[in-house]
């Protein structure tokens, strides 16, 4: 099995790449642990507690992590997520007791606690949590078996016309993890915006009739809604799963080896992950991105993750 850290900050993707990765037999899912992003680090954590109430997930530690952005200010996305970061479906009052340490403190635990080599980071919010772990301790980057994250593009954007928005809110965190120099994987908008929940695939999912099958038709129902009027998609991008799906099993999508660096500085393109494509990517090249996306093998591990919860 792959074990993994989810960093998230539910979110109608995070919430489905969180039931991927607890339904899905390959994943031993470690921890959780939030992020501000889509809502405030609060509504967040409150969301991703009520998923798991919803799911019955028990047994893994879940930490609140970064409040806010390491430079910026605080900046949320309810144009796409709603007042509560997951509008849509009744969100049940989450029982399970949050871990008493920060989020970067568990993250950190959980590497250094496990074998090198042995651990997966998957940040599917801003990457806020991830770099403060790289900088308190810098051992997790020679420990960790690599990250594969959701964000970026090479070189569309979402929230800008060149940045997505996980990294365009906080572009000094990218910045330092995609220079750490562990093995990285950017699951951007390229990849993401081929995982489109179609009306097939949400009818595939409301076939399996369960409670939590449910619970994703209706996130998808606002999903779609929010996407289609903010962003004119007639079906939406369902992105986060996709890093979750890669770590299952590699082949679900196509990737390239490219270095990658974020964007500091531009008036216009701040935030932006620039792929150097101009080269043959060097011998110690560390960062690909992922390209082309096998969409009904993602759709299908994500039906059969669901159908596994029950
Ligand atoms: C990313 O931004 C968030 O709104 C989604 O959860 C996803 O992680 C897509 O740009
Ligand atoms: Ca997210």
């Amino acid at each position: 099995t792959k074990k993994i850290i989810l960093d998230c900050d539910p979110g109608h993707d995070d919430a489905i790449a969180m039931l991927l990765a607890y339904g899905n037999p390959d994943i031993d899912l470690l921890a959780v642990t939030t992020v501000a992003g889509n809502q405030t680090l609060e509504k967040v954590t409150r969301n991703a507690r009520a998923i798991a109430e919803m799911a019955n997930i028990r047994g893994i530690p879940f930490a609140a992590g970064s409040a806010r952005p390491l430079v910026r200010e605080v900046e949320v996305a309810p144009d796409i997520h709603g007042d509560s970061g997951l509008d849509g479906p009744e969100l049940p009052t989450p029982t399970l007791a949050l871990d008493e340490r920060h989020g970067v403190n568990l993250i950190i635990d959980t590497i250094m606690s496990h074998p090198p080599k042995t651990v997966t980071l998957v940040p599917t919010g801003a990457l806020t949590n991830i770099a403060l772990a790289a900088r308190l301790e810098p051992r997790i980057v020679e420990r960790v078996k690599e990250v594969v994250l959701m964000g970026g593009g090479y070189h569309v954007g979402n929230w800008s016309p060149v940045a997505e928005f996980n990294i365009k809110i906080d572009p000094e965190a990218a910045h330092i993890v995609f220079n750490e120099k562990w093995p990285l994987t950017m699951v951007g908008l390229d990849l993401t915006n081929q995982a489109l929940a179609t009306p097939d695939v949400v009818a595939k999912i409301a076939e399996i009739d369960t409670k939590c099958s449910k619970f994703v038709v209706e996130l998808l129902d606002f999903f779609g809604k929010m996407y289609k009027q903010a962003q004119g998609f007639d079906a939406p991008p369902v992105h986060d799963p996709c890093a979750v799906a890669y770590v299952i099993d590699p082949s679900v999508m196509t990737t390239q080896k490219v270095p990658v660096d974020i964007e500091l500085t531009g008036t216009l393109t701040l935030g932006m992950t620039v792929a150097d494509f101009r080269h043959p990517a060097p011998a110690d090249c560390h960062t690909q991105v992922a390209v082309k996306l096998d969409r009904d093998k993602f759709w299908q591990m994500v039906i059969d993750a669901l159908k596994n919860i029950g």
